[in-house]
């Protein structure tokens, strides 16, 4: 009879893998070795570059009608990342499903004003704010549900496409005449193209696409860049799609390659060159109610959104 426990010591779970499937995982040109080689790289890469500081606030709409493609992950990344580099940010919660709250941490009960109470003119930006517990220079304009019946309260309402522009732009303007601003103001856009992304895009100065690596990635982009233009030729004139972001991006598809480089021939200017990688600790960290800045700030997550952030940072006025 053999011996399960000499079984157990060279197949169990504790034998660790032999040299060549050691390679196969470390060696070079192996994914894993690959995507900490290039980690390396990037960190290496930002050093203790400080961010870009804009001349303006820089006011950018984070949008695709497309659901779940990483807009809001992008959102509260991106503001979380230029935040750790001591920026000011106020991200705006711009979707009753609170997912942007969520990630930051916001506090949300019965009570809590959020920009539904904004956009109804009930109260001014500066009663809705808070703060990140965990970023001082991050802001959060938070939402919940009720941000939904702005649909159906303002369908009347002459000025139902500008009232984010119309609260917002004074509130900025109060502010700076105390010697204040933000240098990003960041808006999480929901996966439709109702007037609350309508309202983001008249008030922003600037569009950031996040684009999912994944067959459909271009589909429905069409429809967005409509009304993009739509919303320039209305009341924007200044409004321009200024940045591609490719997220949940994996380097062991050939799927994904191939749409990253087919999002890049259409948008060679538009597409930052740093991918969000596919990643377990960017998923997990609106859980812990943080962004994965704060949660896992060595992750490869975090590293793409801190090196992401830095080109969006660079091509400021
Ligand atoms: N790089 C990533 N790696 C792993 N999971 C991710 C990544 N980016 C986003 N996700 C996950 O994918 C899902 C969709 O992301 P997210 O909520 O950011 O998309 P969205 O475009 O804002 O969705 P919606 O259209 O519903 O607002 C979430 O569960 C999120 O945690
Ligand atoms: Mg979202």
């Amino acid at each position: 009879m053999s011996d399960p426990m000499k079984k157990a010591k060279t197949s169990g779970s504790n034998a660790g893998p032999n040299p060549n499937q050691w390679d196969r995982l470390v060696g070079e040109g192996a994914p894993l070795a690959r995507s900490l080689a290039e980690d390396m790289k990037r960190l290496e890469s930002i050093g203790d570059a400080k961010f870009k500081v804009p001349t303006k606030t820089r006011i950018i709409a984070v949008a695709n009608q497309k659901g779940g493609v990483g807009k809001t992950t992008s959102a509260v990344n991106l503001a979380a990342a230029l935040a750790s580099g001591g920026l000011r940010v106020l991200v705006i919660d711009d979707d009753p499903q609170g997912n942007a709250s969520t990630a930051l941490g916001a506090e949300r009960n019965e009570d809590t004003l959020g920009l539904y109470n904004v956009l109804t003119r009930e109260v001014s930006f500066f009663e809705i704010l808070q703060q990140s517990k965990k970023l001082p220079g991050l802001y959060i304009a938070p939402s919940s549900i009720n941000l939904a019946l702005v649909d159906v309260e303002l369908v009347e309402a002459p000025d139902r496409s500008t009232r984010l522009r119309e609260t917002l732009y004074p509130a900025l303007e109060e502010l700076a005449e105390q010697g204040e601003r933000f240098d990003y103001v960041i808006i999480d856009c929901p996966p439709s193209m109702s007037l609350l992304p309508i309202n983001a895009l008249i008030a922003a100065h600037e569009v950031l696409i996040p684009v999912q690596t994944e067959y459909y990635a271009l589909e429905g982009l069409t429809q967005l860049l409509r009304t993009i233009e739509g919303a320039r030729d209305g009341w924007n004139a200044g409004l321009r799609v200024s940045t591609i972001l490719l997220t949940m991006a994996s380097k062991n598809t050939n799927l994904s390659a191939e749409v990253s480089e087919n999002v890049r021939d259409f948008f060679p200017e538009e597409t930052l060159s740093v991918e969000i990688p596919r990643s377990v600790r960017i998923a997990e960290s609106p859980s812990y109610g943080e962004t994965v800045i704060t949660y896992a700030p060595r992750s490869s997550g975090a590293i793409a959104y801190l090196a992401a952030a830095h080109e969006l940072a660079d091509r400021a006025e």
